[in-house]
């Protein structure tokens, strides 16, 4: 009950405690929909009603989804990535006082963790169901606690959500995605199995993540797909090889992973920066020495444009994706509070046409190591 409490006071009043407001200038929350909602009442599992008003956010559409115009990525809510393990007791009171914020996306996938994740949205979320939309994903064999190879094949695929609507606390999962293709199953089977569990009322909406143009329009034509997920920000663009015209030609809606790359384009690193071999970017070539001595001087690009805007480097770089298409919604990925309502003022920062262009030619210009070829946007990840 205390936690709901804290849920009564006014976001404006957690603003005036953020240390860095100044710094976030025209960019703040303050300038996004500030009017603050009817107080919203959650039915959920506990008792009594839960009460709290939520900040209006502006919205997106991916396919016929409303969903807020960022959402919150929860892969490192839970080691794996990143991150060591974060307290549990913290991130579920971040993932609640993103409801509170007004994010109404969040995603996350079963391998995750494996399953942690899950569990801890479901943990934090389960209140607010029907309120929020839950992305999660399938497509990997499981084992022993530790991620196999994939497993897409239609009778996996029905077994495998039954443990992820648990530890989600759900009765549907409002998206559904296909982690990665496997290439043993063609995608038309995948779509004929996520039509079964639509049809079961299991889950609402469906996607995939990395595939090609062409596996993404083969899988449109079995089951209409709202959304695609694939990696995307100001350093990797490889999705605007036809992946995202593709989108936009048969109506679906883009969430790019990776907005800030990683936290590179968040200006968090320098050149001498070097990671833990438990954390993801250690395996990265983009994030070794030789990479970040070839890489760090595209960061004057970012830092340059941040300042003229008077925001920060990952409002920058989360603005930039949103002015890309209008069926774009970035879900960049925090377990800082500070770091989520930075990122949320990327809602407020507007770069113009001929802005756009002029970061666009100095992009284009750099040769950055260790991202995709522009082929690889026609194969299946
Ligand atoms: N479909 C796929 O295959 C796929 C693959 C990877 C990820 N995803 C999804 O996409 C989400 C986001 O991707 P991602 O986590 O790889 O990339 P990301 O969001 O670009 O980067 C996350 C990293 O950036 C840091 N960060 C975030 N906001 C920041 C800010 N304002 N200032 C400084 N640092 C900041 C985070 O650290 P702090 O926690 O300290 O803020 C974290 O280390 C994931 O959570 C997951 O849900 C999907």
């Amino acid at each position: 009950m205390e936690h709901w409490d804290r849920f009564k006071k006014s976001t404006m009043e957690q603003q005036n405690k953020n240390p860095r407001r100044e710094f976030f200038k025209n960019a703040a929350l303050t300038g996004v929909g500030l009017a603050v909602s009817p107080t919203l009442s959650f039915a959920g599992s506990q008792e009594e009603t839960l009460q709290t008003s939520a900040l209006n956010l502006p919205t997106r559409k991916l396919g016929s989804l409303e969903v807020s115009a960022i959402g919150l990525g929860c892969m490192n809510m839970v080691a794996g990535t990143y991150n060591p393990n974060p307290d549990k007791k913290e991130m579920i009171a971040h993932l609640r006082k993103a409801v509170e914020r007004g994010v109404t996306f969040f995603d996350t996938a079963e391998v995750y963790g494996p399953y942690g994740s899950e569990e801890l949205v479901g943990e934090a979320l389960q209140p607010f169901e029907g309120k929020i939309t839950i992305a999660s994903k399938f497509g990997f064999e499981i084992q022993n606690g530790k991620r196999m190879g994939r497993n897409a094949r239609p009778e996996s695929i029905k077994k495998v959500i039954e443990g992820s609507l648990q530890r989600l606390r759900l009765e549907a999962i409002d998206l559904y995605y296909l982690h990665r293709m496997d290439p043993t199953v063609p995608v038309e089977e995948v779509a004929g199995a996520v039509k079964d569990l639509i049809q079961a009322g299991k889950v609402r909406h469906w996607g995939l993540s990395e595939v090609s143009p062409e596996t993404l329009k083969k899988a449109h034509a079995e089951l209409p797909v709202t959304a695609l997920q694939s990696e995307y920000n100001l350093a990797e663009r490889v999705v605007e090889n036809q992946i995202l015209a593709t989108c936009e030609s048969l109506g679906i809606g883009f969430v790019p992973w990776g907005p800030t790359h990683r936290a590179f384009l968040a200006g968090r690193f320098n050149e001498y920066s070097r990671f833990d071999s438990q954390d993801r970017r250690s395996q990265l070539a983009f994030f070794s020495a030789e990479g970040f001595a070839q890489n760090m001087p595209f960061m004057a690009i970012i830092r340059k444009w941040a300042n003229q805007k008077g925001v920060t480097q990952a409002q920058f770089a989360i603005a930039w994706l949103l002015a890309q298409k209008p069926f774009i919604v970035p879900i960049p990925g925090t377990t800082s509070q500070q770091h989520l309502t930075e990122n949320l003022g990327a809602l407020s920062v507007k770069l113009t046409s001929s802005e756009l262009a002029e970061i666009r030619a100095e992009i284009e210009a750099f040769n950055l190591l260790g991202v995709r070829t522009k082929d690889s946007a026609f194969v299946d990840q």
